[in-house]
């Protein structure tokens, strides 16, 4: 067969490059060369995320997402543009995905003494002779005390060298977690004192790992990134149906890349300056993730989980060998996998609950993590009640015209001033790109109390330049164009559809919040904390929140932020038997309830459709610091 002839792709600005066949998409070609574009719609056409410039020769659709000011100046959708010839390919400053700001601290209390399920042992041997001619694996295990494990035949095969490199002086590793065991590692000398872990958190749109000396506990060090597998869409849902029309190896190898990309990462600097360490260091890892990525990672099909009744393969996961996942770790080594409550309630939301500590008070407490799903966890050491709601995408940047992700370029902090123009803070510095979840919160909270929009998040005429109206509707100019990164002329607004996106969003999170507590028969005034998870929560201004009527009106000082929750709670079920032990006793006590068939869900998130409320009576000091002064 005659091979096709290659062309080249340049992608601007960071002039990465890949070789590629006539026919390929832009959107592949970026893949390729290591560049990450945003693809809300996994490559569908549909969402406008992807655009770029290309020049040289190259076929493309027109498309609806783009604008009229997008086709005078050549931008494109990288999806459905097809490579023809040598290209040179500029990637708008809001496709590009640039440094996310990765929520990677969580504030957990750590166990007081370390009791992972990995040990070490040394020992000294005596050396063979034709009096004592017991095998090496024999003496071994006679010398460390340890009897009856399984021993790998990777470690038989480490074993002759070992011994005999360390001079019959050695240190064996083994391993115990439920019911996989084994004698796992046997290294030359006394290294009982370096034993290490990962804790990782694989999210929908970040993965973030930490090395832990399982000695004592230290986080050694912390790598994060995007989940390589963005490209094939914004939300699980879209995951998912990638999984299903194209099999879901390249899901199950990007999320394990990105893994093993941090554990490279970590390993190669805390090498800097002292012993080289190799994956084989890492001896045990601690696994929380939604119910899809964490079957997404095991490779294990979703589509259960996608569909009516929505059901998880397993809420217990088997203890798994890194072998078996491709984990940058000793192959032999026990990976701990969250286990999960329901499809949409995973062990990421178990996690967040061990690391808030919930569960060892009488509460109640109410846990709140929104990413592109919201869930919640309602209870205490007795009972706990939980659900999710399809939050949407607008907080992470998707359905909101001048949305984006909390990365560089983003506006996470806004605020309106009289003259209706805006004075904000830009992450990363430098001019603004967009707006991030906490920034539209802030947006939306701020048009409200000067009076911009409605309680149903209309857009009215000020009679100023920032409001006017469009093809589309009436829209509110953030920022001129001339004030913005890489401008092309064109405004940041957000318009009239724009704000009833994000309505819908803050509504169906107070609305699942409000469902929990209704049916366990509870008032939010009788909550004694509220605990927010996750990332979107970190940048997040609680008043205004509150203001907003997304989260209930209480008095702030029961509002507490636990960080990435995820990963500290896979921190402490890999240093901590009782966390273990928690982690599987919350899943057995937790009560879930479906929202998508409540009729109580629906009618909450309808009454939640106003700013605060239609019942205002929920939310006294939001009304009181409103633009209604109380006046309802
Ligand atoms: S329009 Fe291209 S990824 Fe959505």
């Amino acid at each position: 067969m005659e091979e096709q002839a290659k062309v080249r792709v340049v992608f601007r600005p960071d002039g990465r490059s890949a070789e590629v066949n006539a026919g390929t998409t832009v959107l592949e070609a970026a893949r390729r060369a290591g560049v990450q574009i945003d693809a809300v719609c996994g490559g569908e056409g549909k969402c406008g995320r992807c655009k770029v410039r290309p020049s040289g020769k190259f076929s493309h659709q027109d498309s609806p997402a783009l604008t009229d000011e997008d086709r005078r100046s050549g931008v494109v959708l990288a999806c459905t543009a097809l490579v023809q010839g040598d290209l040179e390919v500029e990637v708008l400053p809001r496709s590009r995905l640039g440094k996310h700001q990765i929520v990677t601290e969580s504030v957990e209390r750590p166990p007081k003494k370390a009791r992972p399920w990995v040990r070490k042992r040394y020992a000294e041997l005596s050396p063979p002779t034709l009096t004592d001619n017991t095998a090496d694996l024999e003496r071994v295990l006679n010398g460390v005390g340890w009897k009856g494990y399984e021993v790998p035949l990777e470690t038989l095969r480490e074993l002759p060298e070992a011994v005999r490199a360390g001079d019959w002086k050695v240190t064996a590793t083994i391993s115990n977690l439920d019911d996989v065991s084994g004698l796992i590692r046997v290294e030359p000398g006394d290294t009982s004192n370096t034993l290490l872990g990962v804790a990782v958190d694989i999210g929908t749109t970040t993965i973030v790992v930490n090395l832990v000396d399982v000695l004592t506990g230290e986080v050694l060090g912390t790598a994060s990134d995007y989940n390589k597998q963005v490209s094939l869409g914004e939300d699980v849902i879209a995951r998912m149906m990638h999984a299903e029309e194209h099999g879901m190896d390249e899901l199950t190898r990007l999320a394990r890349d990105t893994v093993n990309a941090c554990i490279d990462t970590l390993l190669r600097r805390a090498s800097a300056g002292g012993s080289r360490l190799t994956e084989w260091d890492v001896s045990a890892a601690s696994i929380a993730g939604n119910t899809v990525m964490t079957q997404l990672l095991l490779g294990v099909r979703t589509d259960h989980v996608r569909l009516e009744p929505y059901v998880p393969v397993a809420h217990d996961f088997p203890t798994v060998r890194g072998r078996e996942v491709g984990l940058l770790m000793n192959p032999n080594g026990s990976a701990l996998i969250f286990p999960s409550r329901a499809g949409y309630v995973g062990g990421d939301v178990v996690a967040d609950v061990l690391a808030s500590g919930m569960h060892r008070s009488k509460g109640p407490h109410l846990l709140i993590d929104v990413g592109t799903n919201g869930e919640m966890v309602l209870g205490g050491k007795d009972w706990m009640a939980t659900c999710s709601c399809s939050a949407g995408p607008a907080f992470e940047g998707g359905e909101v015209s001048c949305g984006m992700r909390a990365m560089d370029g983003a506006i996470d902090r806004l605020r309106v001033n009289d003259d209706l123009t805006t004075t904000y803070h830009v992450l990363g510095g430098g001019r603004p790109v967009g707006v991030c979840g906490s920034g539209l919160i802030d947006l939306l909270a701020e048009l409200y109390s000067k009076g911009v929009i409605d309680r149903k998040a209309r857009i009215q005429d000020s009679g100023s330049s920032r409001t006017r109206s469009s093809d589309e509707g009436m829209e509110y100019v953030i920022e001129t164009g001339d004030r913005l990164a890489g401008g092309t002329g064109s405004d940041l607004v957000v318009t009239d559809a724009d704000l009833q996106n994000i309505l819908r969003t803050k509504a169906a999170i107070y609305g699942a919040c409000s469902v929990l507590l209704r049916k366990t028969d509870h008032r939010a005034e009788d909550l004694s904390s509220i605990i927010i998870a996750g990332g979107f929560g970190y940048h997040l201004d609680i008043d205004r929140a509150i203001t907003l009527g997304m989260f209930p009106d209480v008095p702030r000082k029961r509002y507490r932020f636990i960080g990435n929750g995820s990963v500290g709670g896979a921190r402490l079920a890999l240093l901590s038997e009782r966390s273990r032990r928690e982690m599987r006793s919350v899943v057995r006590k937790m009560t879930y309830l479906e929202l998508s068939v409540d009729n109580e869900f629906y009618e909450e998130f309808s009454s939640s459709l106003f700013i605060p409320h239609t019942d205002t009576s929920r939310f006294p000091t939001a009304e009181a610091n409103g633009p209604h002064g109380g006046a309802g």
